[in-house]
């Protein structure tokens, strides 16, 4: 029989509410609230997100939700106390928090940032028995909330990037946890809408997580849905980007998101010699080995076809023998 985490829930939704209250009501809150202001953070938004501001200090929680043993050792249990040599201690102080809630909206841990430079930036609940990083995603529960009907889901990289964009009317975004995107993550998105659309940083980083992502998605990738790329100029983040560009500017910005098929075999042109027949062919059978991983179907006899080409193609001519026929570009 597994045992009920109805007491776990609940603290963790006390925490969360605890810390909302400070972030209005600590003495120390306003440099909390200026920090997000500066980030042009709307208080509107960070009510529907619910964040909050950890104080500074080592038992802030520890000292209202900690008092008995049983309390502590749950405080322990879902990670928002830690413990080092005997000494028990909150793990979040002085940083903004971001709740974390579960589909269903209920809070299962938390994000937290510092208020300005310094190392780690964020911190994570660990995993617990109620929070499991590589099955949940921040702002799903918002979105949710949000959208009768979802279009399409943005995948983004971080907790700023969700919010805002849905502070500029993008109420589609999720974020992983500071972990790398999952199968079980993709199989949740794909049945919550029919197009899911990668939209990491402009960074080397971001464009290695797509990468990632890539290789993940290819089985998950049959003929009901799209999986799409979007590339953001470098140095730039959704966060940054919607509010230089606005909602239109980004709106239009993802309509030339890439598929799948593109992203594919661009990247691997891009890290391969095109100019060389030995080149192409070593392309070619990457995609192919890449290709074999997708379930048969239409996406897949696409890739082979371009395959095809490619090893046939003539010297200098292009990597990307891209059909423009309506309905043909996986
Ligand atoms: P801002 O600087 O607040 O805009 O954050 P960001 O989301 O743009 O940060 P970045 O692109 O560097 O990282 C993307 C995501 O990775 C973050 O939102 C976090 O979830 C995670 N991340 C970043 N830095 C750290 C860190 O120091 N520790 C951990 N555990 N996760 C991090
Ligand atoms: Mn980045
Ligand atoms: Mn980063
Ligand atoms: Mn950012
Ligand atoms: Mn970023």
């Amino acid at each position: 029989k597994t045992p009920t985490q109805a007491p776990l829930y609940a603290l963790v939704e006390k925490a969360a509410a605890l810390y909302r209250r400070q972030l209005r009501e600590h003495p120390q809150a306003n440099r909390a609230v200026e920090y997000l202001k500066q980030r042009g953070v709307s208080g509107e938004i960070a009510g529907d997100f619910g964040l909050g501001y950890a104080p500074p200090g080592w038992s802030f929680l520890l000292e209202r939700l900690g008092r008995g043993p049983g309390e502590q050792a749950r405080l322990l249990e879902c990670g928002l106390i830690a413990e080092q040599d005997g000494r028990r201690y909150d793990r979040f102080r002085d940083r903004i928090v971001f709740p974390i809630r579960d589909r269903r909206g209920r809070v299962i841990g938390f994000g937290g940032r510092l208020l300005g430079e310094g190392k780690p930036k964020y911190l994570n609940s660990p995993e617990t028995p109620i929070f499991h990083k590589g099955r949940e995603l921040y702002g799903l529960f918002e979105a949710l909330r949000s959208n009768r009907k979802l279009a399409s889901l943005v995948i983004v990289e971080g907790y700023m990037d969700v919010i805002a964009l849905a502070q500029f009317g993008l109420t589609s975004a999720v974020a992983t946890l500071g972990t790398a995107t999952t199968a079980d993550h993709l199989k949740q998105l794909l049945k919550t809408a029919p197009e899911i659309v990668f939209c990491f940083d402009g960074d080397r980083a971001g464009r290695d997580a797509a990468w990632k992502a890539l290789q993940i998605a290819l089985p998950l990738a049959s003929g009901h849905q799209l999986i799409r790329f979007l590339f953001l100029p470098e140095g730039e983040d959704p966060d940054t980007l919607v509010r230089r560009l606005g909602r239109d500017g980004f709106t239009a910005l993802m309509a030339s998101a890439q598929s799948l098929s593109d992203f594919l075999f661009d990247r691997l042109a891009e890290h391969g010699d095109m100019a060389s027949s030995d080149g192409r062919k070593r392309v070619a059978s990457q995609a192919q080995e890449l290709a074999s991983e997708m379930p048969a179907g239409i996406y897949r006899d696409l890739a082979l076809e371009r395959i095809a080409m490619l090893k046939g193609v003539s010297p200098g001519a292009s990597a990307r023998p891209r059909s423009r026929r309506p309905g043909r570009s996986a």
